[in-house]
């Protein structure tokens, strides 16, 4: 009895390493052999979300073994482009890129595919090149569509008379992004300004007018005070802002501040945003800015790993759009995640029992 149980163990051992061994091998062809590095070109540390988006690629990637190559250019092309090269030259097997132009990295990428080094578009689309293999990004027009929409509602447009004073402020030209956030604004805000319900007291209703060159929070609020002294000098005010960024947005309520925005006697306008970064959170929380985007960069990771995964094992990753991102080459596959829009009322339940901020992070 006590030969045939310790039999028993020994036969159930070996069963259990040959089992294990086994899963091991399956494991490591289906995900890549670990230890592998991915490069993760991000544009600049200057904006908080870019840093939250990285570490959080960081970690995820290192939960599951890769190496990572984690750099930032600062707004700064030439240095991107740079970066990229030595993450081909370091021997990165596949890169997670989000551009400072979209249009100045196709000679890099070409390097890249030259060493069958795959490419995942992140946030922003990189624009003119084939080597691209999938784009994770949010719903960009739906951004737009949220920021005018909180203007619409906030002042009510569907019922009152107006006129009421806008002014519009776009992304950069650089990024293809900003195209579908004034695009889906756009597409909410035309008619009340068709009928006369929303002027424009600058002028400037034009992407090209309104645009801010690589988001520059103090090119935003130079614009705007040059508004404000011509458009605004006499009985005039701004009711709304259009910003399709918190960077931005910030600018903005500076120089409405400037000339005596923020009183009893001369309100803030509704000012949009996006990114939900901190300083943007805190300032809707002081209710100086009024809404703001989230997009949860901790999903927008989540979908990077996965697609990742899906590449080193030469499957095809898991995408939800296949026709609205073409980059002037090809149309790149891409996961979509929803914007949620945030504002004095819904912020704790959005930002703070998700736990993407503590209570300590916007006080
Ligand atoms: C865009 C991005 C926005 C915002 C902006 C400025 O590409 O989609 O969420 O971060 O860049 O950094």
């Amino acid at each position: 009895m006590k030969k045939f149980s310790f039999l028993a163990l020994i036969v159930s051992l070996i069963f259990m390493l040959v089992a294990c061994s086994g899963n091991d091998k399956s494991s490591g062809s289906e995900k890549g052999s670990k230890e592998e590095l991915i490069g993760i070109a991000m544009p600049t540390k200057s904006s908080q979300r870019w840093v939250d988006d990285g570490n959080n690629m960081v970690k995820k990637f290192e939960e599951l073994g890769y190496k990572t190559d984690l750099q930032y250019a600062e707004d700064d092309v030439d240095k991107q482009i740079e970066q990229i090269e030595n993450m081909i030259v370091k021997g990165a097997k596949v890169l997670v890129v989000a551009s400072i132009d979209g249009t100045a990295l196709t000679n890099v990428l070409d390097k890249a595919a030259e060493q069958d080094i795959q490419v995942i578009a992140y946030d922003r689309l990189i624009m003119e090149t084939p080597n691209v293999s999938y784009y994770a990004t949010f719903d960009n027009f739906q951004v737009g569509v949220l920021q005018a929409a909180y203007i619409e509602e906030a002042l009510k447009l569907k019922e009152e008379a107006g006129p009421f004073n806008i002014e519009f402020f776009g992304g950069s030209p650089d990024d293809n992004n900003s195209y579908f956030f004034w695009d889906g604004a756009i597409s909410v805000l035309k008619p009340y300004i068709d009928s006369g319900k929303l002027v424009v007291q600058s002028g400037q209703a034009d992407f090209q007018q309104a645009a801010t060159m690589r988001w520059d929070g103090n090119t935003a609020k130079s614009r705007m005070e040059n508004i404000l002294s011509k458009a605004y000098s006499g009985s005039e005010k701004v009711d709304a802002v259009l910003s399709p960024y918190d960077g931005i947005s910030r600018g903005v309520i500076q120089a409405l501040k400037g000339v005596g925005y923020g009183s009893a006697d001369l309100p803030l306008p509704i000012v949009t945003g996006q990114d939900a970064e901190s300083a943007s959170v805190k300032s809707i929380i002081a209710e100086e800015q009024t809404q703001t985007v989230f997009k949860d960069t901790r999903d927008l990771a989540a979908i990077v790993v996965k697609m990742t995964e899906a590449i080193l094992a030469g499957e095809k990753a898991e995408v939800n759009d296949t026709e609205t991102y073409d980059n002037g080459k090809k149309v790149i596959p891409s996961y979509l995640v929803d914007p949620v829009s945030v504002d004095i009322n819904n912020y704790k339940e959005l930002l703070i029992d998700s736990g993407y901020y503590s209570e300590d992070d916007l006080k």
